[in-house]
């Protein structure tokens, strides 16, 4: 831990962020799995700083390359510029020791969104703001070159988000196996946005301005839709963790995606409708049986539950993704 500590005091000084003989402490932030996050206040004032660990703490073992950390920031760059007020300011990065420094939000104004669904509290208003923000990020970045060149990342996409969720959970369902693997092949192939890939009520923080998007270490130049039912698909598993709050839930579902709808510029909005639709099922039950199962659905009926739903609309796609809250709310009934 101190050579972790080392590393982050000679990365904020070579940045030229500590005064000569300032030596700050740490204040270990908890919440991340792939990371070491840190709260530092400095005389510049309070710093977040991230390192990018090797290997996530999860169960399965999952590596993923530290230059993520450098693509985390790069996100933030391209981002900030369309959304300032929902992405965390990038103060600096240090790319040889995959350090990056934002600006610290404090949590009496910053709630994690996770805490917030936790508790029962359905937002409409920010799951829209969700929706806009991300329709902006995609609208702005579609089939812009040099975005894709700043977003080599189609490998490390595939590894840590295609391979541990859509492939993972192929290996475990026979007869769901063909369509997963093909959902993993059409996302990889589709080309078109900046893509966050991690758009998840835990990297999230909800200020006085908003939603703040946290943890882009995912980015890639890629599927819009992957983002859209990542997201919903979160919207989906908590009606099981927050059984009282599901109808909310799922006003935020709707509420979330029509406001992307609204946003969508770069092609006709039924077609990616149609890719967020198929996505969704496939996310839904690798959450269940991938290598990053959510920890809060934990008894056997209800995992049963998840199977049970997601495997027919494998099969038999729909449409639209309200489609697939429509049903949902039928089997929580
Ligand atoms: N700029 C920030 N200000 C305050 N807290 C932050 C900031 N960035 C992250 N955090 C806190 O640290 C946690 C982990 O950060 P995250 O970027 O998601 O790391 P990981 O990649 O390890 O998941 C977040 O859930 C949040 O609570
Ligand atoms: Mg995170």
């Amino acid at each position: 831990m101190q050579a972790a500590e080392d590393e982050v005091l000679a990365g904020l000084s070579a940045l030229g962020l500590l005064q000569l003989g300032e030596r700050p402490v740490l204040e270990p932030l908890g919440g991340g799995v792939s990371s070491e996050i840190w709260k530092v206040s400095t005389a510049a004032g309070d710093l977040c700083v991230k390192r990018a660990l090797a290997r996530l703490k999860v169960a399965a073992v999952w590596e993923a390359p530290l230059e993520r950390s450098h693509f985390e920031a790069e996100w933030m760059r391209v981002a900030g510029e369309i959304r300032p007020d929902n992405v965390p300011e990038l103060i600096a990065e240090d790319v040889k020791r995959h350090l990056v420094v934002m600006r610290y939000l404090p949590p009496k104004q910053y709630r994690l969104w996770k805490s917030m669904l936790r508790d029962g509290e359905a937002d409409v208003a920010c799951a829209v703001e969700v929706g806009r923000v991300l329709a902006a990020i995609h609208a702005a970045t579609a089939d812009d070159p040099a975005i894709a060149r700043r977003f080599p990342t189609d490998a490390a996409f595939h590894a840590i988000r295609l391979e541990p969720y859509l492939e993972a959970t192929a290996r475990v369902h026979a007869e769901a196996a063909p369509r997963l693997m093909q959902l993993s092949a059409a996302t990889a192939a589709t080309r078109r946005c900046l893509v966050h890939g991690d758009v998840s009520p835990k990297n999230m923080l909800v200020g006085p301005h908003g939603p703040v998007i946290l943890d882009a270490e995912c980015a890639w130049f890629g599927e819009p839709a992957f983002d859209l039912a990542f997201v919903l698909n979160h919207l989906l598993l908590k009606c099981l963790w927050t059984p009282s709050a599901s109808a909310g839930f799922l006003a935020c579902f709707e509420a979330l995606w029509q406001a992307y709808a609204a946003g969508v510029t770069w092609e006709p909005p039924a077609s990616i409708d149609a890719r967020v639709a198929a996505l969704l099922p496939g996310l839904m039950l690798a959450r269940i049986d991938g290598k990053s199962p959510v920890e809060y659905i934990t008894a056997s009926a209800q995992k049963d539950k998840v199977r049970g739903f997601t495997i027919p609309l494998l099969r038999e796609p729909v449409g639209r993704p309200i489609e697939i809250a429509e049903r949902w709310r039928e089997e929580l009934a």
